[in-house]
């Protein structure tokens, strides 16, 4: 073909002209190369400052940011000594501050402006626990990216989120904000969560860095008490704690947050081995760390810093490159580097890092491009956002116990009593780590019912929910001295056909510093529970809670049990949907439930003792490793969940049962729904290595499809397996497969017994 040469020359003209309007830097000079242009410009105090994070200080439509405590923080930010602020949202105020840095500093570099954005914005959707026990990695990713939406139109261009801390013990009251207690299914949902936050092109407006926290063991604390001191072994840390960090890092995370505890009697902002040996030199991590809030001043409470000096000596030197709220960094590092106590090229190398990220998130093109005012409205609190977290609940909600069919509720002619605390609560559904929305913004259980469907809904508290000294966020404390709405509870229970009873923990019961010792019902729950059974056992329960809870009453008298956690802004219309049927429930554990909090730490995939019992304990012994006074095992496994609908599977089929450290094998199941309603089931695959250089888990999550089957459907689901599926953390210190005998299980939840075994040659 023949290129017409007048149609050849405008072609040229519309390549070339555009470029003819750009400045230098936009043509594509290499990030690399802009950060060392800049660097070289900048004064030992700006460098110092880029290290530096202030916490918001001022609202822009009060009092002037000059006057005041927040004098100091303006002046800092004309100086050039602020490189970031956290908690300044809005785009007005997210200008107002961007303003200072860019036009009152001598080189103008645009702040990052962070925002703990862990389950939406304005717009709240389930909390992370909630959201993992979806197991649907494209909806998680897709809530992330909602999220990302709406507070990058409110100014923010860092979340710090995604947590990533395994956790096995439900005292500690973070486990919301996680995925709860499994490597595999962490990993995978980390990964998720990083690619919704930061999309696939971090200079776009509507995306975000996130940021891996907290590297590392955090979610280990002993007793589950918040902030404690953590002691575990190199095998529990490379093969339970860091895989989700990994994954979070080869996922191209651009920052990790470093943790308040201690990791083997060293501070995790100390720790040059978790920072600057595995996350930057081994895994390439080429993003920034920021420190947590204060946790460079902490570790002299630690007792492991003599001062602040001391501390800020130990965190750069262990590759803590940001300082949250310390003012360390800013006070400190000068005369550090004079004494020769840590060196001018690791200041280089953290300001390069965050430097790097301004960059890539377009901040120097446009430091202004998250300040859009006409659109943070449009986008706040939209259509699409809402139906997004609607979405994103129903597919969080696990059904524990169905009995006798009981669920799905008749649309016509019912009278139903709901009951509990929680029942209208439009707070306690947002959950904690709400920062921004409004309070009492939820549609509560009440609301979602009484729209959906024509039945008589006859409401009553049962137990009052009592304001909390001192209020936060409107907080809320479910209340233990009064049992005076016992009655008319009861009362509604008796008239009705059905009684819904919604109960649980208020929204901040749990979240950070909000460990319990008792997982029970928080207050007169439980006694309301037993008191409403004697007068109409035909009770669906419905909980809301942020954390696995002791249901041993519960599972013995109540016919449905319906796992709703903290759900969001449309809490009351998910629920809603589940009870009446329109939605068919598909969740299914991320953590253990416990029988007693006794059992605490309790997770599926533990280590054989050399006393396992199980079949080989003699009756009445007691020389095995047991409890005398409770089962070893869970109430609801790791990865359980019910379905209106029944599942068949088949035997497993194996292709082979040798594999060799470079071939595949596919063990594949028949699933077949059995029941009367289209529904959804997790596929699991598990596998133990029975022999190994060091103890190996009784099972591990290796694999998991989520299939979707019309009734009386069938489909086959395989999976492959190969060496790499089957490496550990070894005896070696490596990462490897070693041959020998393996298991592999496929079924509904971690307590499958279906089994076939292979070998590794
Ligand atoms: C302390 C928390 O541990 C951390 O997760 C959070 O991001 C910071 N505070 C900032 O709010």
């Amino acid at each position: 073909m023949v290129f017409p040469k007048s149609l050849f020359l405008s072609t040229l003209l519309i390549l070339i002209i555009p470029f003819c309007f750009l400045s230098q830097t936009e043509i594509e000079i290499p990030i690399d190369k802009r950060v060392d242009d800049l660097l070289s410009k900048m004064t030992l105090e700006e460098k110092i400052g880029q290290m530096n994070q202030y916490n918001g200080f001022w609202n822009v439509t009060g009092p002037s940011p000059k006057e005041g405590n927040a004098k100091e923080k303006y002046d800092h930010l004309s100086k050039g000594w602020v490189g970031s602020m956290l908690n300044v949202r809005g785009a007005n105020e997210v200008r107002a501050v961007q303003e200072i840095a860019v036009n009152e500093s001598r080189l103008g570099i645009p702040l990052i402006i962070g925002f703990d954005l862990i389950h939406g914005y304005k717009t709240i959707s389930p909390i992370p626990l909630a959201e993992s026990a979806s197991w649907d990695l494209e909806a998680i990713k897709k809530s992330a990216a909602m999220g990302a939406k709406e507070a990058a139109a409110a100014g923010i261009n860092w979340t710090f989120a995604p947590m990533v801390d395994i956790t096995r013990d439900a005292r500690w009251g973070r486990v919301m904000e996680g995925a709860g207690e499994d490597p595999y299914l962490g990993s995978l949902i980390s990964i998720a969560r990083v690619q919704g936050f930061q999309g696939m092109d971090l200079s776009a407006p509507f995306t975000l860095a996130a940021c891996a926290k907290h590297f590392a063991a955090y979610g280990f604390a002993e007793s589950g008490r918040d902030y404690n001191t953590v002691d575990i072994g190199e095998n529990t840390l490379h093969n339970m704690v860091l895989p989700p960090f990994k994954a979070a890092s080869d996922a191209g995370v651009k920052t990790f947050m470093n943790s308040f505890n201690d990791l083997n009697g060293i501070p995790a902002t100390a720790d040059k081995n978790l920072q600057r040996t595995i996350l930057k030199e081994s895994w390439g991590f080429d993003g920034f760390i920021v420190s947590d809030w204060g946790s460079l001043k902490e570790m002299i409470d630690h007792g492991y810093a003599r001062d602040e000096n001391h501390a800020g000596e130990l965190g750069i030197n262990a590759g803590s490159d940001m300082d949250m709220e310390s003012y360390i960094y800013l006070n400190e590092i000068e005369s550090l580097l004079k004494e020769n106590r840590i060196k001018i090229e690791q200041i280089n190398d953290a300001v390069k890092r965050i430097l790097k990220v301004k960059f890539e998130l377009g901040l120097f093109d446009d430091p202004f491009k998250y300040c859009d005012e006409e659109r943070e409205k449009k986008v706040t609190g939209s259509e699409e956002i809402r139906a997004g977290v609607l979405d994103m609940a129903k597919k969080s909600i696990v059904l524990l116990k169905n009995e006798g069919n009981v669920l799905p509720l008749k649309k016509k002619g019912q009278k139903i009593a709901l009951i509990g605390p929680l029942a209208d609560d439009k707070n306690s559904p947002l959950g904690n780590w709400r920062i921004a929305a409004e309070n009492n913004s939820a549609v509560s259980v009440l609301e979602g019912m009484e729209s959906y469907a024509e039945n008589e809904i006859i409401f009553s508290q049962g137990v009052k929910l009592v304001n909390s000294i001192p209020a936060f966020h409107e907080e809320v404390q479910i209340n233990t001295t009064d049992k005076c709405g016992f009655k008319a509870a009861k009362k509604a229970a008796k008239k009705a056909n059905v009684v819904v009873m919604v109960l649980g923990e208020y929204g901040f019961q749990s979240g950070e510093g909000r460990s319990r010792t008792k997982l029970d019902l928080p207050g007169f729950q439980q006694e309301l529970l037993e008191e409403v059974y004697k007068v109409n056992p035909n009770i669906v329960l419905v909980l809301m809670n942020g954390r696995p809870l002791v249901l041993n009453w519960a599972e013995g008298h109540i016919p449905a049990i319906v796992e709703a956690w903290h759900l969001g802004t449309e809490s009351g219309n998910a629920i809603a949907e589940i009870l009446y049927g329109d939605y068919n429930p598909s969740g299914k554990l991320p953590m253990s439930f416990p029988r007693s909090v006794g059992q605490m730490p309790l997770y599926y995939n533990y280590k054989n003792t050399g006393r396992p019992g199980a079949n080989g304990a003699d009756a009445g012994s007691v020389f095995w490793s047991h409890y005398g006074d409770e089962k070893n095992s869970p109430l609801y496994p790791f990865g359980y969940g019910l379905s209106y609908t029944t599942f068949e599977y088949s035997e497993i089929e194996l292709s082979s049962n040798s594999l060799s450290m470079n071939s595949k094998i596919q063990a594949s199941v028949v699933l077949k729904n059995t029941g009367n309603f289209k529904g959804k089931e997790v596929v699991q695959l598990y596998i133990r290595d029975h022999f190994a250089s060091s103890i190996r888990p009784v099972k591990e999550l290796k694999g998991f499809e989520l299939v979707e089957l019309k009734p009386g459907e069938s489909r086959k689901v395989t999976f492959a397996i190969d060496a790499e599926l089957l490496q550990f953390y070894s005896a070696r210190k490596t990462w490897e497969a070693e041959p020998g005998a393996f298991s592999l299980f496929i079924g509904s939840n971690s307590s499958t017994k279906r089994m076939v075994d292979f070998e590794l040659n």
